[in-house]
């Protein structure tokens, strides 16, 4: 780590030789310091200043909090949580002095100044390093779902941090948003036989909740799942095993996005319809010109009066994707509700679509209904 630290320090240099005076010494005048909440002064002259006083500190820090051998405090926690808070906070504010193009590099540089310290904690460990190939697989998010803890040391405290953080809470609303919409929607049906596609299912987390909570008493189900992931997949066929004997579930291993053309052709071709399709943590890696053809291609796919949503993380805050950036290295596209809106009425009409939030209003579905 002390190399890396080298590199990010040279690097900082090298954007922000200006202030290489207080770069060095490490001292920062007062003055700079009492402006340091003034966002409107932070980002006009004294951002790099504050930005490299703020890294020191928390550096310093989390070096004496990963060398003491005391247990676990909860003070400690508190002042821990304030302090990385702190730290994106100014972070966030901080990167908008950087040019486009250098602060994914900036971040990356970053992230290995404590990359040690992330590892520690099993939860980062795993939304970091990206085991699966790519960003946000079904354990992150199993994990993340579960609250579990069970890193020591300074990963203690970044597990805590990062399982309760805006954004955390966000993504779990988001999950039983998502179960209350399903379950909304077969109980609005009167149909026998109802019929489900979920596009990126993962772990199938809302569905074993939403069968675990819900008997659907005198309703046939059939859920198809879509997933790349071979490992998700197996995951999740174990957990909705228990249900097998009344619903019905069917797995396709295959990009969601080759169904409608990009990628290799070939594969699986889908020839259902459904009464509801819904996508969430998916839609957000794509380009608007993907979940254009993705909206247009999964409506084709809709019995008349079917209902296809699918979760957008919204753009109105991005200090809330901070800990995504800096410290998980993983990256998203954040829209507005009105862009969305804008994409989806390329396929529906305005009547027919509308925006549901979850609870903390960082995260959004687009719900739209076939006519
Ligand atoms: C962020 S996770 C969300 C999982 C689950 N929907 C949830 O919210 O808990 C995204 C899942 O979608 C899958 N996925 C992402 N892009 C995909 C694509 N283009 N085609 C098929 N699956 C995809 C991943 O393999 C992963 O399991």
């Amino acid at each position: 780590m002390m190399q890396s630290r080298k590199i990010f320090k040279d690097y900082y240099e090298f954007l922000f030789g200006d202030h290489k005076q207080w770069f060095l010494s490490g001292t920062m005048p007062n003055t700079v310091i009492s402006q340091l909440e003034d966002a409107k002064v932070f980002k006009r002259k004294n951002g790099p200043l504050v930005f490299w006083h703020e890294y020191r500190n928390y550096l310093e820090f989390l070096d004496k909090i990963n060398a003491s051998p005391s247990p676990y405090s909860h003070e400690i926690q508190i002042k821990f949580t304030k302090l990385t808070d702190r730290f994106l906070t100014i972070a966030n504010l901080f990167e908008q002095n950087i040019v486009e193009k250098e602060i994914v590099k900036f971040r990356r540089s970053f992230i290995e100044c404590i990359r040690d310290f992330l590892n520690k904690s099993k939860y980062i460990n795993r939304a970091l390093n990206k085991p699966r190939g790519y960003p946000g697989d079904y354990l992150v998010f199993e994990n993340l779902y579960d609250g579990l803890i069970t890193s020591k040391g300074i990963g203690r405290y970044f597990d805590i941090f990062a399982l309760n953080d805006l954004l955390s809470q966000s993504i779990i609303n988001r999950k039983n948003k998502m179960k209350d919409l399903i379950k909304k929607n077969i109980d609005g049906l009167n149909k026998k036989l109802i019929t489900i596609l979920n596009v990126g299912c993962g772990s199938c987390r809302e569905v074993e909740e939403l069968l675990n909570e819900h008997n659907f008493i005198n309703k046939k189900i059939c859920f198809d799942f879509i997933d790349q992931d071979t490992e998700a997949i197996k995951f999740a066929k174990r957990k909705l095993g228990k249900f097998s004997k009344e619903r019905q579930f069917t797995f396709f291993q295959t990009s969601a996005l080759q169904l409608f053309g990009f990628g290799d052709r070939g594969g699986l071709v889908l020839n259902k319809k459904y009464d509801m399709i819904y996508s969430i943590g998916v839609v957000d890696y794509f380009l608007d010109n993907v979940l254009e053809k993705f909206i247009a291609y999964y409506s084709s796919h809709l019995n008349r009066g079917g209902t296809l949503i699918f979760a957008i993380c919204s753009n109105i805050e991005n200090r809330t994707y901070a800990p995504m950036v800096w410290f998980y290295d993983w990256y998203i596209y954040l829209r507005n509700p009105q862009d969305a809106i804008g994409i989806a009425n390329t396929t529906f009409s305005l009547s027919n679509i509308c925006i549901v939030w979850e609870k903390n209003r960082q995260i959004f579905f687009v719900n739209c209904r076939k006519k």
